[in-house]
């Protein structure tokens, strides 16, 4: 690991362009230079290196970074290379193994330390009969325990201790494992717990959950987010059931770590669970690599509804034509645990074979709210469809949607596709979303994303606060509004924040808006755009709180809330249109 003050440090000194033209003959045009790529063999100059933005671009085979990645791809040497090659050629000293290896050494035993306890962890659970007991009651054999490398956290402040001689050692408390108190005390988080380590697609252990034994509060204590573990990511048994996925095609994403482990019991390897958070399009993503099929289980409870149309919108971006989601609702007093356990495991795969279809689900949930006696209701299916025909990103599927929703609105399917501004098929040209990229998701966020890349010291003007954190493109925003909070990005090229994300979740996202990003650009027309999207996402915050205090108008409101919502509909301005992109 290179300290990244020294990647910033480096990327102000060198020059991408003289870095290039060391290798590819440059030619000025514009504000940019041009060449015939170095990458791919062409005979009219494609390759631009954009001097202002220190970042290279290939229009024609999609090359691009910085002037570290230029090295790295040309010379076709590692990182470390190619940042000592750039440093010697300006004469700084890369700050090598010292700092090097304090870098490595904090990161390398987060790992250790947390294998360390689950093996800790994994011991205490042979030596305490309550704990055997538990999970016996539960349903669970020792096989099934063991391949999910059950365990029990001992009752006691330092059990801990026991394993890790050097208890004061950071590296404990900075991957959740120990607490220090405010007189500077520190204890085992877990205590008295049975514990369910959580792997990543490495099979490391990132983090824990444990559950109380019987009753008890919390039910489910959990790691904290650390270096290593990000919560909207990661899927609790994604590494147990790769197998069974790959067997089945089909992955069943279910709430609770039970769930995942008593469908194992019966038989049902292919399940994986959200980690008590709601399931992002990350997840989608992750798992429809991985499967064509995926149906979400939840509990059959409210909180299980909402969960799963919380998943449906997480799918609309992610699904293709030859993917399918599909959802499962259980009995309400039953969640997947307690239904496999009580109907068999055949009962529960036949309902995984036949599952309830995105689009069925979706439109009941909308005819649900409205009245289709009424024009006006039928008027309102349409209007409450539109998002979501909009952001499915399944070209076919959506047509067949639009014809559902059509029939049930009573009109033409080109009626609907004019009212939600999709192209009518029968033009003969394929709807946007069916040509053969993905189209780019349509969110203010990914917009302020855009322009956050052109202008990353924009992203101190942003409220944060409103910014969806379910959406990739929403946690990219704030990591960069937190970099630059933190002094850890000054304002420099647009290689430089490529290097920033480098091995961050982040770095496939950026690296996609990269691919259009030479361009010289408006600021003017830029910053009106920005202003537009920061205006408009107050807007849907306001209507969003309307809505939700109109809704609630029927039973009363309190003297307060009337007062609110008078002030919020004060202030509710006609959303501005952004339409014309600078980008
Ligand atoms: P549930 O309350 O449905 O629990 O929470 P469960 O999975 O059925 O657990 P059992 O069967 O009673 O043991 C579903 C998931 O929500 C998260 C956990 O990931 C849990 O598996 N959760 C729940 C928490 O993180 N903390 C809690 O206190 C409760
Ligand atoms: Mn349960």
């Amino acid at each position: 690991m290179i300290p990244e003050s020294f990647v910033q440090e480096l990327l102000a000194r060198v020059d991408i362009v003289d870095v290039v033209e060391r290798y590819v003959p440059l030619r000025k045009a514009g504000a940019n230079y041009s060449a015939c790529c170095p990458f791919h063999s062409e005979k009219t100059p494609s390759f631009t290196v954009s001097p202002s933005k220190q970042f290279y671009h290939c229009f024609g085979c999609g090359a691009h970074g910085s002037a570290i990645s230029f090295m790295m791809q040309h010379a076709g040497i590692g990182f470390i290379e190619a940042v000592e090659d750039l440093a010697s050629g300006v004469g700084l000293q890369v700050p090598h193994e010292e700092r090097n290896r304090a870098e490595r050494a904090r990161k390398a035993p987060l790992t250790e330390v947390m294998a360390r306890a689950m093996h800790f962890y994994r011991d205490q659970l042979k030596a305490s009969p309550k704990a055997v007991d538990y999970l016996k009651n539960r349903g669970l054999t020792g096989e099934i325990a063991a391949k999910f490398a059950l365990g029990y956290a001992p009752d006691g402040w330092q059990g801990l201790q026991q394993v890790f001689p050097d208890y004061d050692d950071p590296a404990l408390v900075e991957c959740g494992l120990v607490i220090v108190n405010e007189q500077g005390r520190r204890y085992d988080r877990f205590r008295d717990r049975v514990m369910f380590p959580i792997l990543d697609q490495r099979g490391n252990v990132i983090g824990f959950g444990g559950r109380v034994i019987g009753e008890g509060e919390p039910k489910y204590l959990n790691s904290p987010e650390t270096p290593l573990f990000e919560k909207g990511r990661e899927l609790y048994g994604l590494t147990q059931a790769r197998q069974a996925i790959r067997d089945t095609d089909t992955v069943i994403v279910v709430e609770g770590y039970m769930d995942v482990v008593a469908l194992a019991q019966h038989g049902i390897g292919n399940a994986v669970a959200t980690l008590g958070t709601a399931c992002t399009p990350t997840h989608v993503h992750k798992l429809l690599r991985q499967a064509s099929k995926v149906v979400f289980c939840f509990d059959g409870d409210s909180a299980g509804r909402k969960a799963a149309w919380r998943a449906l919108e997480a799918c609309l971006e992610q699904l293709s034509d030859d993917k399918s989601a599909g959802f499962l609702f259980l009995p309400p007093e039953h969640d997947p645990d307690s239904f496999v356990r009580a109907e068999g495991a055949e009962t529960f795969k036949r309902l995984v074979a036949h599952p309830t279809t995105l689009t069925e689900f979706l439109l009941r949930e909308l005819k649900a709210g409205v009245d289709l006696a009424s024009a006006e209701g039928r008027a309102r299916l349409v209007h409450e469809a539109k998002p979501h025909l909009t952001r499915l990103a399944a070209p076919i599927l959506r047509v067949q949607l639009v014809k559902a929703v059509a029939e049930a609105s009573a009109l033409t399917q080109a009626e609907v596709e004019t009212q939600c501004g999709l192209k009518p098929a029968s033009r003969g040209r394929a709807a946007p979303a069916a040509t053969k990229h993905r189209p780019p998701p349509s969110s203010v966020e990914y917009k302020l994303l855009q322009i956050v890349l052109h202008k990353p010291e924009w992203a101190a003007r942003l409220p944060l606060e409103l910014i969806d954190r379910e959406r990739a493109e929403g946690q990219a925003l704030s990591a960069i509004a937190d970099a630059i909070d933190h002094g850890e990005m000054a304002a420099g090229g647009f290689g430089l924040l490529l290097e920033f994300f480098r091995n961050t979740p982040h770095e496939a996202l950026i690296a996609g808006i990269a691919a259009n990003m030479v361009e010289e650009v408006d600021l003017g027309a830029l910053e009106g755009v920005f202003n537009d999207s920061v205006v408009r996402l107050r807007h849907t915050a306001l209507t969003a709180e309307i809505e939700q205090l109109t809704a609630r108008a029927r039973q009363g409101l309190s003297p307060e809330e009337r007062h609110r919502l008078a002030e919020l509909l004060a202030k509710k301005r006609p959303a501005p249109t952004t339409t014309g992109s600078p980008i």
